[in-house]
């Protein structure tokens, strides 16, 4: 993962590069760096841990450099220290490199430069980089990179400068994520867009096997050949304040009150795209949805739709076992891969992988211009926004909207269920006034170390996604199962130290859920509820009940879910963690 910035024009680049630098921080924060061109000097300033330490260190240091590069790390080859902190520069400091990614063939190279001479500084497989760029220059740059490009394997992202030419940086594209922002004599290189949008709306995203070459006059960009290539400039919709934190506490927090918006615009957008894909999901044998955490979930509540809605089989794969596992997959299969990011490696080498096979491949990305979105033969589009915090919340609901326009658009009820999916903002917006009895609930579990989450049919997900919220931000173990599978082993962990949290709406599985439910209380567990508003059966067998209005169940998972991400959020917020860079984790996993 890890972010990467560059700036050349004619401002002082050290604030521009730090502040879209904490813009970046959810894609890692081991550590931080910043290199600038100082005159004829190379500075590199680097600490580990957040941006802000960077930040402490460099108060009261009078750098006016307007070329420079920066850095956050999440940690893959070498541990979180400072000297595997980037940027990274060769032997004479007159390079320096900022890489987000993995170099596969870095140990090679290694033995090969130290057989030359080369004395390593760090563990990590960016500084190869650094050297061969100095090895390979003779006078420009450019050709330099691109000589180095040969030579690497992998995916992956970088930027360099160096003290010969001043007022210049290079970036390169294959596998991670790289955008340019276009300025008014100046110049920006980023991951994401996010960390440039104060200062310009005007972006060109990169495909793999892209080189660019930035100065404060111009931007331009050639293949791995040196051959030049035209790429349109595009103007980002989204403004600074909704990437911004505006009077929440989080982002988190305020990205879960951000789901009604983030349904009704994904809604909106796929009603006025007209026929979102040129053929029915009824024209494949199978449909396989592709994706990791979250989005997989999302997945997993959209086969139930879709073989309802639908009739077709649905098969769901995490995506990292997809590439390695012998699935048969032919053109007679629909593929859809499901990312937020439309940058997860897992998902993008199992959607290619699927594509090769013969497949027809989908994205259902938010991100437009992410690489799963353009090398997809079509896409679908969630319109969530930029989500900052590294738990998925809004992008979540707004992945499970799609899913169901999908599902429901080849429904001869399809005008009804419109009409269902319609409602559903304002039925999170109900849900949502209620955050202040979540927030007292979450005040009961604060010292718990294990929670189970139980579900069936369409809320079995909504237990898996209420279990990796609470464990991913909280560090509390929590599981989520099956409620019908509990008897077949998990129920051997209740006793009166185990919180289980139901999801109980009203559905087909109502009266089985309320028996498994029995069985916890008979063990002793405190049971925690999801369930309708005025559920007194349902409130009679709980400790407590978060209320959701009452719905069609196809409706319910975009209603349980809300309670449990704000559980999650109450218990980690109390216990004073760090909930929206959780220790360990990054918003885009761009590596394997
Ligand atoms: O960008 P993607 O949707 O492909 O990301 C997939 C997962 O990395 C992501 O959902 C992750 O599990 C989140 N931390 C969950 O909150």
């Amino acid at each position: 993962m890890c972010g990467i910035i560059g700036y050349t024009g004619e401002e002082s680049a050290l604030p521009l590069l730090l502040g879209g630098l904490e813009r970046l921080e959810y894609r890692g924060y081991d550590s931080a760096g910043v290199a600038l061109i100082e005159g004829k000097k190379l500075i590199v300033e680097k600490r580990v841990g957040k941006i802000r330490e960077l930040v402490r260190s460099l108060w009261g240091k009078p750098y006016s450099g307007k070329t420079g590069i920066g850095h956050t790390r999440w940690a893959t080859h070498g541990a979180p220290s400072l000297k595997n902190a980037h940027p990274h520069t060769d032997s004479r400091n007159e390079f320096a490199v900022v890489h987000n990614g993995i170099i596969e063939n870095f140990l090679e190279i290694r033995e090969e430069l130290k057989r030359e001479g080369i004395r390593f500084r760090s563990e990590t497989d960016t500084e190869v980089i650094a050297h061969l760029i100095a090895r390979s220059y003779r006078g420009d740059l450019l050709s330099a990179v691109l000589e180095t490009v040969e030579r690497l394997k992998g995916a992956f992202a970088f930027a360099v400068i160096t003290v010969h030419e001043p007022g210049r940086i290079v970036g390169v594209k294959q596998g991670s994520p790289l955008v340019v922002g276009i300025g008014e004599g100046e110049n920006f290189l980023a991951s994401d867009i996010p960390a440039i949008l104060p200062y310009t709306r005007k972006v060109i995203t990169l495909s793999d096997g892209e080189v660019v070459d930035i100065t404060p006059e111009g931007v331009n960009i050639y293949d791995f050949y040196g051959n030049p290539i035209t790429k349109e400039i595009m103007i980002v919709p989204w403004d600074i304040v909704s990437a911004e934190r505006g009077g929440f506490k989080h982002f988190m927090l305020k990205e879960i009150h951000e789901q009604p918006k983030a349904v009704g615009d994904t809604v909106r957008g796929l009603i006025s795209s007209g026929e979102i894909l040129p053929f029915s999901l009824k024209d494949f044998r199978r449909v396989i949805l592709i994706a990791c955490g979250t989005s997989y979930h999302a997945c997993l509540v959209g086969k139930f739709w879709m073989e309802k809605l639908v009739g077709v089989p649905v098969e769901v794969v995490y995506a990292s076992e997809f590439r390695y596992a012998d699935i048969p997959v032919s053109d007679k299969d629909l593929v859809i891969g499901v990312s937020q990011s439309g940058e997860t490696i897992d998902t993008k080498f199992a959607m290619n992988m699927a594509k090769e096979k013969g497949a027809t491949t989908v994205a259902l990305v938010n991100v437009v211009g992410s690489s799963i979105d353009r090398e997809a033969d079509h896409s679908v589009y969630t319109h969530a926004g930029p989500e900052i915090g590294v738990a998925a919340t809004k992008t979540f609901t707004a992945q499970l909207a799609a899913l169901y326009y999908l599902s429901l658009r080849e429904n001869p009820d399809r005008e009804t269920l419109i009409g269902d999916l319609m409602q559903v903002p304002s039925l999170i917006e109900t849900v949502l006034e209620k955050a202040e009895e979540v927030e007292r609930i979450a005040e009961k579990f604060l010292k718990k170390k294990n929670f189970l989450y139980l579900g069936r049919y369409l809320n079995y997900p909504i237990a898996l996604e209420g279990a990796l919220k609470l464990k991913e931000i909280s560090y509390i173990h929590a599981e989520g199962y099956p409620a019908g599978e509990m008897k077949h082993g998990p129920i051997a962990l209740i006793d009166e130290n185990m919180p289980v949290v139901v999801i109980a709406p009203q559905d087909r599985v109502y009266e089985k859920t309320l028996s498994n439910i029995e069985e916890v209380r008979t063990r002793k567990g405190t049971v925690v509820s999801v369930g309708f508003e005025g559920d007194e059966r349902l409130r009679k067998l709980s400790s407590d009940l978060m209320e959701i209005p009452h719905v069609p169940e196809d409706i319910t998972p975009f209603l349980t879910v809300v309670p449990l991400q704000l559980l999650a959020y109450f218990i980690a917020s109390k216990l004073g963690l760090d909930v929206d860079q959780p220790r360990n984790l990054a918003k885009t996993v761009t590596v394997e």
